[in-house]
C-alpha cells in the first residue's frame, strides 16, 4: 500500500500561545526564518507524500495565502536583484498540491480528521498535527510508512515520556513486534497514573486507513465536548491491525511556549547565517546570569 495522502489537521484555536495567536494562526508562527507548517509540509514531502490536505478554520487564512504565489513580491525581488530569495519565495508555493478544507466548528481532533474523507477517499492516508515540529535525518513520517508498508496496519509514533507528562498524552498499551516496531493493543487519552498503560505516548504522526472515518462518525464527544482521535484508535486497534512506532528523533510541541521557545533556540544554533551569533549571544547572556 502506497501512503500518497497526508492530512494536517491546524483548526485549533492555540488557546495556550494566545494573544499571539488571536490573529495569527499559530502553525503560522515563524521557527528561525519559516513558519511552522512548513517544516511540517516538508517533512511530509521528504516522507514521499503527494497531496496534502490542511483542516483550517476562518481565522486561519494566512495559510492559503503563504502558499500561493506573490507575484508582486517576486517581480520586485527579482528586480532589486535577490533572485535567490525570489525562487525561495516562489518554492514554498510549490512544494506540494496543498488542498484546504474548513472545520467549521472547533469540535477537537477526531471531528477536524472527519473533514479529510473526502479528500481521502479509499485508500491509506498520513495525519500529522498542525503544531508538532519533528526533526531526525530520516523523517518521522517516512518511519512510520515504513512500518504500516512492512507489516500492513495502520500506524502512530510514540516516545516515552515522565510520569507527569503521560497525564498530557494518550498512553498505549503495546507488545515488541520488531526492533523500534510494536503491535498496539490499546490506548487511553490524558490518563491518571493509575490508568495509564505505559508512559509511551503518542506524538503527532500518523498512519491511518480510511476504516477510522467510519468509527470517528459514530464517536461521542468525549472531554470539554471534543471528538477525542484516541477513542477512534482505541477502537480501530481492536478490528485492524495497528502499530506503534518508537521514533527515532526529537519533538518540538511548538503550540505551548516552552516548546516553541526549545524548537526557535535549536534550529536557529543550526542556521548557519545566525547559529555562531547566537551561540556566543547565550553564552555571553548565562555567564552574566
Ligand atoms: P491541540 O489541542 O494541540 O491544539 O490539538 P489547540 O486546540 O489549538 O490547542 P490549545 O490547547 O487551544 O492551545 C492538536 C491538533 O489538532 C488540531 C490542532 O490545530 C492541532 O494541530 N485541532 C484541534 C483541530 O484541527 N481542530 C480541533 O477542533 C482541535
Amino acid at each position: 500500500m502506497k501512503i500518497r495522502k497526508a492530512v494536517i489537521p491546524a483548526a485549533g484555536l492555540g488557546t495556550r500561545m494566545l494573544p499571539a495567536t488571536k490573529t495569527v494562526p499559530k502553525e503560522m508562527l515563524p521557527l528561525v526564518d519559516k513558519p511552522v507548517i512548513q517544516y511540517i509540509i516538508e517533512e511530509a514531502v521528504a516522507s514521499g507524500i503527494e497531496d496534502i490536505l490542511i483542516v483550517t478554520n476562518r481565522a486561519k487564512s494566512a495559510m492559503d495565502d503563504y502558499f500561493d504565489y506573490y507575484p508582486e513580491l517576486e517581480h520586485t525581488l527579482l528586480r532589486t536583484g535577490k533572485d535567490d530569495m525570489a525562487h525561495v519565495v516562489r518554492g514554498v508555493a510549490d512544494m506540494a498540491n496543498i488542498f484546504y478544507v474548513r472545520q467549521k466548528e472547533t469540535h477537537g481532533l477526531g471531528h477536524a480528521v472527519c473533514r479529510a474523507r473526502r479528500f481521502v477517499g479509499d485508500e491509506p492516508f498520513a495525519v500529522l498535527l498542525g503544531d508538532d515540529v519533528m526533526m531526525y535525518e530520516k523523517p518521522v513520517l517516512r518511519q512510520l510508512i515504513d512500518a504500516a508498508e512492512k507489516f500492513s496496519g495502520s500506524a502512530i509514533g510514540v516516545q516515552q515520556v515522565s510520569d507527569q507528562a503521560i497525564s498530557s498524552y494518550s498512553s498505549v498499551k503495546m507488545r515488541p513486534l520488531e526492533g523500534r516496531v510494536y503491535d498496539v493493543l490499546d490506548l487511553n487519552e490524558k490518563p491518571t497514573q493509575e490508568e495509564k498503560f505505559s508512559n509511551y505516548a503518542v506524538l503527532g504522526r500518523y498512519i491511518l486507513t480510511p476504516d477510522i472515518f467510519d468509527i470517528l462518525e459514530k464517536t461521542p464527544a468525549g472531554r470539554n465536548g471534543e471528538i477525542q482521535l484516541t477513542d477512534g484508535l482505541a477502537q480501530l486497534c481492536k478490528t485492524n491491525r495497528m502499530l506503534a512506532v518508537d521514533f527515532e528523533g526529537r519533538r518540538y510541541d511548538t503550540g505551548n511556549l516552552k516548546g516553541f521557545l526549545e524548537a526557535t533556540v535549536d534550529f536557529a544554533l543550526q542556521t548557519p547565517d545566525v547559529g555562531p551569533w547566537l551561540r556566543d549571544f547565550i553564552k555571553e547572556k548565562a555567564e552574566s546570569l
